[in-house]
C-alpha cells in the first residue's frame, strides 16, 4: 500500500495510507505524534476520520447512500423500517426466523415501566419531547441496569437494542398525549412497528384512530431514511460518549440531545417555522433567501446545504417525491408544499448557493410529511431520533466489536496564556 509522506522542519516522514471498500483513501496518523511530536489540527473534523465502519456508505458527490451495501432507494421501497434496523445492527437483512425473534423482543419490551409513566407528571405541558425524551431514554438505565462496563454480552445488547427501539415510539407517543392532556394509549401486541406508533399517537378512547396504510408505508419510509448516516454530529456523540463504556441508554441519551440542534436534526422543526414565516407573509421567498446569504446574521436556509452532500441528498429525493404521493393519496392541498418548491427552484439557481453547492437535504422535505401525517412540529426531531436509533445501536455495537476498544480523547493546539504567577 502507498505510503504519504511529509516533512516537517526539513525531516521527512512517511505515514501508511488506508484504503476504504469503496476506494476512499485516509492518512492513518495514530502514530504521527509518537513519530513528529506534532498533532493535526481539524476544526469540526471537515477532513478527520474517526473509525473505519462497515455500517453506512455515502458518496457526497454522486449523492449516493447504502447502508451494508443496500441502496437506500431499494430499501425505502421494499423492506419495513424494524427490517432495515436489523440489517444495520446485525449486517444482514433477518431470515424469516431471525424476523420473527426480533418483532417478537419489540413487542415484549413496547411498554415502559409504570414507575416511568408517573414522570410524565412532572413534566410542564409545554415541555419540548426532544427533552423529555432525553430524560425518559436515560432513565431506562435505573430501571433496566443489567448492562455490561466490561464484558460485552450479545444477549443483554439484544436486549437494551430491543427495549430502546421499542419504547421509543412508547415515550414519544406518551409524550404527545401529555401535552394535549389525553389518556397514554399503550401499545397493542397485534400491530407492527410504525402502525403501533401511529395507534399511540392518534388513537383515543373517543375516536378510533383508522390505520391508513399510505401513511404506514410513508412512516416506515421516513424511518428508513433517517436510520444511518455515518459518522454525523450525533452518531460521533454516541460513539465519543460510548468511548468511556458507560451504558448504551446514557450513550443514546446523548445522541439525542446532540440531534436537537437546528443545525442538525432540529432543522426539520425550523424548516418548517421558516416555511410558515413565508406563508403568513412575515418573509418573502426572496428575502427569506436573501437572509440565509447575509452574513451578519445567524439564519441559515434550514433544509438546505450539508457537510458531506454536495448534491442533491438522495433522501431529499425520495421524500419529495414522497409529498407528491402522499398529498395525492390524502387529497391535501398543503400551501407549504408549493412555497418549498419555490423556495427549492429559486436556491437551486441562485449564485450564492450553487457556489457552495447548497442543495436540498433530509430535512426540508420531511416535516412536510410529518406534517401531513398530524405530527405536531415540536415533535419533528423527535421522529428523526425514532428513526436514526437503530443507526446509533449500529455504530455503537461496531465500537464495542473493535479492537482495541479505545476512549476518545482528541488533543487540542494550546493558545492561552504561558506561565505566570499569583
Ligand atoms: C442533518 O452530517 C450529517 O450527515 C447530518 C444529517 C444526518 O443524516 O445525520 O444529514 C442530518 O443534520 C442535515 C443538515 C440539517 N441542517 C440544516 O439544514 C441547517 C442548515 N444547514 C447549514 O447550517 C449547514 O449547511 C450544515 C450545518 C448542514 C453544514 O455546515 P458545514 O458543512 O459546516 O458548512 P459551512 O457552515 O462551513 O457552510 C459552507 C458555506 C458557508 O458560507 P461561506 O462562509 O463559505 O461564505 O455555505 C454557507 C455557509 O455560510 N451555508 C449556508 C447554508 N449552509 C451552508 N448558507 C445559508 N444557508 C445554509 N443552509
Amino acid at each position: 500500500m502507498d505510503k504519504a509522506k511529509i516533512i516537517i522542519h526539513n525531516k521527512e516522514y512517511e505515514l501508511p495510507l488506508v484504503k476504504g471498500t469503496e476506494g476512499e483513501i485516509a492518512i492513518d496518523i495514530s502514530t504521527l505524534r509518537d513519530t513528529t511530536g506534532c498533532i493535526t489540527l481539524d476544526v469540526g473534523y471537515q477532513n478527520t476520520g474517526s473509525c473505519l465502519s462497515a455500517i453506512t456508505f455515502i458518496d457526497g458527490e454522486k449523492g449516493i447512500l447504502r447502508y451494508r451495501g443496500y441502496p437506500i432507494e431499494e430499501l425505502a421501497e421494499k423492506t419495513s423500517f424494524t427490517e432495515t434496523a436489523y440489517l444495520l445492527i446485525y449486517g444482514n437483512l433477518p431470515t424469516p426466523e431471525e424476523k420473527k425473534a426480533f418483532s417478537q423482543r419489540l413487542t415484549e419490551n413496547s411498554m415502559i415501566h409504570e414507575e416511568m409513566v408517573r414522570f410524565f407528571d412532572g413534566f410542564p405541558l409545554t415541555a419540548h419531547p426532544m427533552a423529555i425524551l432525553s430524560t425518559m431514554v436515560n432513565a431506562l438505565s435505573v430501571y433496566y441496569p443489567q448492562y455490561f462496563p466490561a464484558e460485552f454480552d450479545i444477549e443483554t445488547f439484544d436486549l437494551m437494542a430491543a427495549r430502546l427501539i421499542s419504547k421509543i415510539r412508547t415515550i414519544a407517543a406518551y409524550s404527545y398525549k401529555h401535552s394535549i392532556g389525553e389518556p397514554f394509549i399503550y401499545p397493542r401486541p397485534d400491530l407492527k412497528y410504525c402502525a403501533n406508533f401511529l395507534y399511540m399517537m392518534f388513537h383515543s378512547p373517543v375516536k378510533p384512530y383508522e390505520i391508513d396504510p399510505d401513511i404506514e408505508k410513508t412512516m416506515n419510509i421516513l424511518l428508513i431514511l433517517h436510520a444511518d448516516h455515518e459518522q454525523n454530529c450525533s452518531t460521533s456523540t454516541v460513539r465519543l460518549v460510548g468511548s468511556s463504556m458507560v451504558n448504551l441508554y446514557s450513550s443514546i441519551c446523548a445522541g439525542i440531545c446532540a440531534l436537537w440542534g437546528p443545525l442538525h436534526g432540529g432543522a426539520n422543526q425550523e424548516v418548517i417555522h421558516m416555511l410558515e414565516e413565508i406563508h403568513n407573509g412575515k418573509l418573502s421567498v426572496r428575502e427569506c433567501i436573501e437572509r440565509a446569504k447575509n452574513k451578519d446574521n445567524r439564519f441559515r436556509l434550514f433544509g438546505f446545504g450539508h457537510r458531506v452532500y454536495k448534491s442533491y441528498d438522495p433522501r431529499a429525493r425520495i421524500l419529495k417525491a414522497q409529498c407528491d404521493i402522499l398529498s395525492r393519496k390524502l387529497n391535501i392541498k398543503d400551501p407549504l408544499i408549493e412555497i418549498a418548491l419555490e423556495l427549492e427552484e429559486r436556491t437551486l439557481n441562485d449564485e450564492y448557493f450553487i457556489e457552495r453547492k447548497l442543495y436540498p437535504n433530509v430535512d426540508f422535505y420531511s416535516g412536510i410529511l410529518y406534517r401531513m401525517i398530524g405530527i405536531p412540529t415540536n415533535m419533528y426531531p423527535v421522529m428523526f431520533a425514532i428513526g436514526r436509533l437503530p443507526g446509533w445501536i449500529a455504530q455503537w455495537k461496531e465500537m464495542h466489536d473493535t479492537k482495541p476498544f479505545k476512549i476518545g480523547r482528541p488533543r487540542q493546539i494550546y493558545i492561552g496564556p504561558v506561565e505566570r504567577h499569583l
